[in-house]
Formats: structure tokens, C-alpha cells, sequence
């Protein structure tokens, strides 16, 4: 990697953004200096809406490789980056196309409505009828046709979550994401102690002993909207880190506290870390890393990324 060490790199950051017509998508996980530079800072819906409205010529997304693919998916025309091409998912690991894709195949008597979180790879999203996120996923359940089953892919938590609040029974893919499954209901249980007057806000991708302590679940997006409109003066926040600074940001007046772990104050995610402020600027310098897609897979994902938005609006 280049010695960038001389350089000022937000400076240079919103100079190169500038001579590139760049825009910059940071997901609300990302290192507070990111989170400065970007032009939208938000979930993962929020950004697929910013990614699908934009006329930048160049999209840069900080977030994971599957939010990237799916600003690709959204505009073929245009060139997309991402700082690191090794920010994956385990989420989105858990399920790869060729076992869903068999898994079908096994049970076409089913005739499955399939659908699936956004943390998934775009052959997963071809293979789906329509993709959801946490913010929209309960709509997106409702809307889906009464007279076929479905599976929702690939995370069991919000799966579950969904259920619980739709009523309608789905099958679920078993795959989850790391670093919600990190909280337990002890460590929780101990903050709520620790912070009697704090309310618990949490993420569906928590497991459902995590999230029955909770005082709101909730995608990130909804989070900045819930503590903002609550009478409470502290909360804490059972997801990753990353969401602290958005939310101490846009609301100074209150406290949040992050949700401990067994063995950690808070959870980070590995993969959304891999992102630093010089892999930024290097890859708003070089244009690379830049996702590429096959146009038939691209194609096909887009139909079920589409159908979401649609219902979204
Ligand atoms: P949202 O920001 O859409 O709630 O998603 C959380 C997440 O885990 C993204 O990887
Ligand atoms: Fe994937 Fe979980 Fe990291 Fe989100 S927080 S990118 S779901 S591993």
C-alpha cells in the first residue's frame, strides 16, 4: 500500500470526490472519520434508495462487499468502489447461491416465495422474488402472495423477528450474523442492571433471548428516529459499535451507552473495520477495487432488488 502518510486525507477525500463526481455511501457501522466524509450516512435500505436515485458518476461504498454489489446492481452504467474487497459478511456467507440453489431445487414441490435480507451475494438476490432489509422486511412479509410458502434467506434472527410480528409462519434459512449473536441475555440483563433508566434498543439480527429484553428492536435507521423521538435520556444500543457516532452526532443532548458482550464493552464488526480513511482515499485515487458483475446474474438480481424498492415507497 502507498505511504499516504504526508497527506491530509479527509481533505484530499473531498477534493478527489469533487474531481471524480463521486459519491460517497457510508453505512451507519463505519469509523466516525468515514461516517464525516460521506455524503449519505445511513442502513442498509437508505443507502440502496441513495444508490438508486444517484447521478454521480462514481459510486463509493463503505460498507460490505454485498452493499456495493448491490449499488452495481442498481446502476451498471456507473463504476462502484469499495475501499476493501475483503469486507465480507457472515451473514451473507452463510447462505452461498449454489447450496440455496440446490436447496430448491430439492423442494420444488414448495413452490417457495423466497425471500431475502439484502446481506446476501447477488446470486443469492437472482435467485430470490424479492429481497427486504430490517427496515422494511415485516412490509415486505405482508405484501408477499397468501397462497405460496416462503423461505426467508438467510438470517434465522430477523427471520424469527418477522414472524413474531407479522404472524405469518416462514421457513428459515439457518445463517446468522456474528456479531449479534454475541449478546446474550446475561450480558444484556447486566447493562439493563448497570442502567436502570436507560431503555434497551436492539437489532433484529439479535437472537430472540437478546431481543426479548429489549425495550424497541429496530433496523439502525429506525434507532436515530426512535431515540430522537423518546422521552428517555439514555439508551443502549445492542449493535455494532459503529452506530454510537451517528447517533451521539445527531442527538449530543442524550446518553448511549453500547450493549456489552460476555467479554467485551461493545461488538465490532471485523468485516465493516476493514475499512480505514486510506483505503478510501486509494480507492477514490485508483478506482479500485470496483465490483463487476456477469449482466445476466446482474439482471436478475436486479428484479427482486427493484421489487423492494417498489413496495418500500
Ligand atoms: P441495517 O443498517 O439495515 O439495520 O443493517 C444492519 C447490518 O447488519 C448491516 O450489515
Ligand atoms: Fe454482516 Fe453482521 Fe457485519 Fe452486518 S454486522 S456486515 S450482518 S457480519
Amino acid at each position: 500500500m502507498s505511504n499516504t502518510s504526508h497527506i491530509d486525507l479527509a481533505a484530499e477525500i473531498l477534493r478527489l470526490k469533487k474531481e471524480r463526481n463521486a459519491v460517497i455511501l457510508a453505512h451507519n457501522y463505519q469509523i466516525e472519520e468515514i461516517q464525516r466524509v460521506a455524503d449519505h450516512v445511513g442502513d442498509s435500505l437508505g443507502l440502496s434508495q441513495k444508490a438508486a436515485e444517484t447521478d454521480a458518476d462514481v459510486i463509493v461504498f463503505c460498507g460490505v462487499h454485498f452493499m456495493g454489489e448491490t449499488a452495481k446492481i442498481l446502476n451498471p452504467g456507473k463504476t462502484v468502489v469499495i475501499p476493501d474487497m475483503d469486507a465480507g459478511c457472515s451473514l451473507s456467507d452463510s447462505c452461498p447461491a449454489e447450496k440455496l440453489e440446490a436447496f430448491l431445487k430439492e423442494h420444488a414441490e414448495k413452490n417457495y416465495h423466497v425471500i431475502a435480507y439484502i446481506n446476501c451475494s447477488a446470486g443469492v438476490k437472482a435467485l430470490a422474488d424479492v429481497i427486504c432489509t430490517s427496515g422494511n422486511a415485516v412490509k415486505i412479509v405482508e405484501a408477499a402472495p397468501k397462497d405460496r410458502p416462503i423461505l426467508f434467506v438467510p438470517d434465522q434472527n430477523l427471520g424469527a423477528w418477522v414472524t413474531e410480528q407479522s404472524g405469518r409462519p416462514m421457513d428459515l434459512w439457518q445463517g446468522s450474523c456474528y456479531v449479534h449473536m454475541e449478546y446474550t441475555r446475561d450480558s444484556i440483563s447486566r447493562a439493563k442492571q448497570e442502567h436502570p433508566d436507560a431503555l434497551v434498543v436492539a437489532h433484529p439480527e439479535c437472537p430472540q433471548a437478546v431481543r426479548l429484553l429489549a425495550d424497541e428492536v429496530c433496523s439502525t435507521e429506525k434507532m436515530v428516529t426512535f431515540c430522537r423521538n423518546s422521552p428517555a435520556k439514555a439508551f443502549v444500543i445492542v449493535t455494532e459499535e459503529g452506530m454510537l457516532h451517528r447517533l451521539r452526532r445527531e442527538i449530543p443532548d442524550k446518553i448511549f451507552i453500547p450493549g456489552p458482550t460476555d467479554t467485551c464493552a461493545c461488538a465490532e464488526c471485523r468485516y465493516m473495520k476493514r475499512n480505514t480513511m486510506e483505503k478510501l482515499y486509494l480507492c477514490l485515487r485508483d478506482l479500485k477495487p470496483e465490483i463487476l458483475l456477469e449482466e445476466g446474474l446482474r439482471a436478475k438480481a436486479e428484479k427482486s432488488v427493484r421489487r423492494m424498492l417498489e413496495l418500500s415507497r
